[in-house]
């Protein structure tokens, strides 16, 4: 690779934006390591901001969606609706219930689930929607609303790639019943770990208020109503959350500029092909990611990955469908199988400069065959 400018861009990388150190200072001195003021007004500004009643943190996404689950009192013998292509979270956590998944294929252009496909997999036995907005778009919520509504059943948020998104205006994680999110080392907003649960609904709250903390209730010490986890984030962890949300502005105008510069310079390119945002969503795009066409670059999707880790371009390929991994028994579907064996998602951290997206791209562009 002689005569090479080769650069190192990792997948994602962690960004601070000034405050994280004081905070997180402040927390450790303060002795408040377990619960403590940060947990308090995150919990208040992450509510406030979405225009909800109730905020619940948790020691991360997973645990949020455990304890949507757990609050809405599914098990054996319900079925829950979840997309094909998805990190798996959502359907895990249905399985862990005793529940089980049953999988909606998504929309070939949005990557998110198709409400028609959803609303025939329908049957006596759904108790509930999991729509997961996959990489910061939004699932179409106005037709996931009405159907939950008309059929009764609850509808979950799985909003842990979609933080500070719109959907017609509103934020994503304000139309279900409840809506869950993450906080991991990676996402829009970290914590290193954590996640939250949103809901408005006053009975859902107290639920899983009980539950993240083992079940025990006001009535006297060690005093347990129902089954409960210990679902908590610490205080430490949340001065880092508090910090993260000052600076929010800052997270969601590098996210766009990314997004933007990824856009301008693979706009319209042959054998590459953009996640579709529908006019309905402002998407803050947790993660940029691309369909490539084997026939354009003469290569399938794994073999472009590893040609741009020769680069020193880190990349991750789409989620693995539901239908390819043994453990989870499903059936195939076209778009998610599809779709799954086609994405490549590519470095999207909002400190990526241009001159490295740059360089992605013109190394992208360069592995599709030469036409004769
Ligand atoms: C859509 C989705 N749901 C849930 C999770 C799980 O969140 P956590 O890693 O915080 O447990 C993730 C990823 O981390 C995710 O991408």
């Amino acid at each position: 690779m002689k005569g090479l400018n080769l650069m190192n861009i990792p997948w994602a990388k962690p960004c601070f934006w000034g405050d994280e150190e004081k905070f997180v200072a402040n927390a450790v001195r303060s002795t408040w390591i377990s619960g403590g003021p940060y947990v308090e007004k995150l919990e208040k500004d992450l509510a406030r901001y979405h225009g909800v009643r109730f905020c619940i943190t948790t020691s991360n996404g997973t645990s949020a969606l455990q304890l949507a689950m757990l609050a809405i009192g599914v098990g054996p013998g319900d079925e829950v609706i979840v997309p094909g292509f998805a990190f798996m979270a959502s359907a895990n956590m249905v399985i862990g219930t005793g529940a089980k998944p049953v999988y909606a294929d998504i929309d070939p252009d949005t990557w998110c689930m198709d409400p028609a496909c959803v609303e025939r997999k329908i049957t006596a036995r759904t108790r509930a929607i999991v729509a997961v907005h996959n990489y910061g778009n939004v699932c179409d919520m106005g037709a996931l609303r009405r159907l939950a509504d008309r059929r009764k059943l609850f509808l979950i948020e799985d909003t842990a790639e979609a933080l500070f998104s719109k959907y017609r205006g509103r934020f994503s994680g304000t139309f279900g019943d409840i809506s869950c999110f993450s906080f991991q080392a990676t996402k829009t907003l970290t914590t290193g770990e954590g996640g939250c649960v949103l809901t408005s609904d006053r009975k859902l709250f107290a639920r899983m208020q009980l539950i993240r903390n083992h079940g025990l209730s006001q009535r006297g010490r060690y005093w347990h109503d129902v089954l409960g986890y210990n679902f908590r984030l610490t205080n430490i962890q949340a001065a880092l959350g508090c910090a993260q949300f000052k600076h929010r502005a800052k997270i969601i105008s590098s996210r766009h500029k990314v997004h933007a510069l990824y856009r301008r310079y693979l706009k319209g390119e042959d054998g590459i092909r953009f996640q579709c945002f529908k006019p309905d969503v402002r998407p803050v795009v947790w993660c940029v990611a691309v369909e490539v066409d084997p026939k354009v670059f003469g290569a399938n999707r794994d073999q472009i990955m590893k040609r741009l880790g020769a680069f020193g371009i880190e990349t991750r390929p789409g989620f693995f469908p539901p239908s390819a991994m043994p453990l989870y028994g499903a059936p195939a579907l076209p778009a998610a199988d599809h779709i799954s064996a086609r994405i490549i998602s590519l470095p999207s951290f909002p400190s990526l400069t241009e001159r490295q997206i740059r360089y992605v791209c013109g190394q992208l562009k360069k592995l599709r065959k030469k036409r004769a």
